[in-house]
């Protein structure tokens, strides 16, 4: 799986525009920081870890984009722009990890000689958190291979692949590592609705791996395990809290409810960065409402009437207790979790 949607080539930020897939594959560049807000915002660019790499040579863009003439300049472009880039969507944290991550470093370099130096030491910080994530891609990838059994039936929701990462995934980490490890299996994909992130992205990226793979509407998901095709759930994260509960998009929570009535384990698979353990429980992560026209007329075609409104919330959080364990960088994480997480991030870090 060699799809990498975040390319920072001669200096120069690209993405895959992913409103255009399966239909097309297209490199655009972003050649400003509202080219990179707007990305963002409207899901050209997106899941987690993507969010928060892009956002990180987001402001290497902003700084080409105002050419500073002095160390001070630079700084204060860099705060503007992570200020305003942290308002493209809420609910992410590796967004505002990566912008937090970008600023401190470019704060505790501000002896650099020039505007130019410290340009070149953010643009090694942005690679390094880029090629990071990678990293913990395989790993969890590695870690999490083990929980799928030969000639067995995987259900995963929205898209948690290479896509949603710098490259190769998290959920679907597990999925490349087991292949490539010569296990055969089948992926039922969530189409995700309402902007199918499963059935546009999963399913194509899926495709390229040479990985088996049936979508399904969100709704067919309990009949399927009912039907005995599905021994094990895996999806991503945008947000976890202290305690466990997570984050993830939405229809993620009934999923694990359905895993939970049919004996099946739901597991969660994303990097510490994803981690948030300022917060003590789910129901402080901020869930971001998207436009009613998402769902009123998805995709141009108008399928609700006229007048009706829609509610759209682009999250949900699933109580750490339907969660089997949490596939890391570092390992499994088993319950209790709030002991695994502090475990994890050291007794300085862990939730008020
Ligand atoms: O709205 P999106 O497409 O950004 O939502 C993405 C998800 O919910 C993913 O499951 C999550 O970010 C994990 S990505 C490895």
């Amino acid at each position: 799986m060699n799809v990498r949607p975040i390319i920072w080539r001669d200096s120069q930020l690209f993405i895959i525009d992913q409103t255009m897939l399966p239909a097309e594959y297209r490199e655009i560049p972003l050649d400003c920081v509202a080219a990179v807000w707007e990305a963002m915002r409207a899901l050209r660019v997106r899941g987690a870890p993507a969010l928060g790499v892009c956002a990180a040579f987001g402001l290497l863009v902003a700084l080409q984009e105002r050419a500073p003439k002095s160390v001070r300049d630079a700084l204060n472009a860099v705060d503007e722009a992570a200020n305003y880039l942290a308002t493209a969507r809420p609910t992410a944290v590796n967004l505002f990890w990566a912008l937090e991550r970008m600023q401190s470093f470019a704060h505790a370099n501000a002896e650099a000689a020039s505007a130019g130096e410290l340009f070149e030491r953010l643009e090694r910080e942005a690679c390094a958190i880029r090629d990071e994530d990678t990293a913990c891609c395989k790993k969890i990838g590695a870690f999490g291979a083990e929980l799928l059994s030969e000639g067995s039936g995987v259900l995963t929701h929205c898209n948690a692949g290479a896509l949603a990462t710098s490259a190769y995934g998290t959920a679907l980490a597990v999925m490349y590592a087991a292949h490539e490890q010569g296990k055969t299996f089948h992926v039922y994909a969530d189409e995700t609705r309402p902007l199918l992130q499963g059935a546009r992205l999963t399913a194509w990226e899926l495709m390229q791996a040479g990985i088996e793979v049936t979508v399904i509407c969100d709704n067919t998901a309990a009949q399927v395990m009912r039907e005995g095709r599905v021994q094990l759930v895996i999806t991503g994260a945008d947000r976890i809290a202290a305690n466990g509960d997570t984050a993830n998009k939405i229809g993620t929570y009934a999923l694990a409810v359905l895993a939970r009535a049919h004996e099946i384990p739901f597991y969660v698979a994303a990097p510490l960065s994803t981690f948030d353990t300022a917060l003590a429980h789910g129901g402080e992560i901020p869930i971001e409402q998207r436009p009613d026209e998402e769902i009123t007329e998805g995709f141009g075609e108008r399928t609700v009437p006229d007048g009706v409104r829609a509610y759209n919330p682009a999250f949900d959080v699933t109580p750490a207790h339907l969660v089997a364990g949490f596939i890391t960088e570092r390992g499994i994480l088993r319950p209790p979790y709030d002991a695994a997480i502090a475990a994890c991030f050291g007794p300085n870090t862990v939730a008020k």
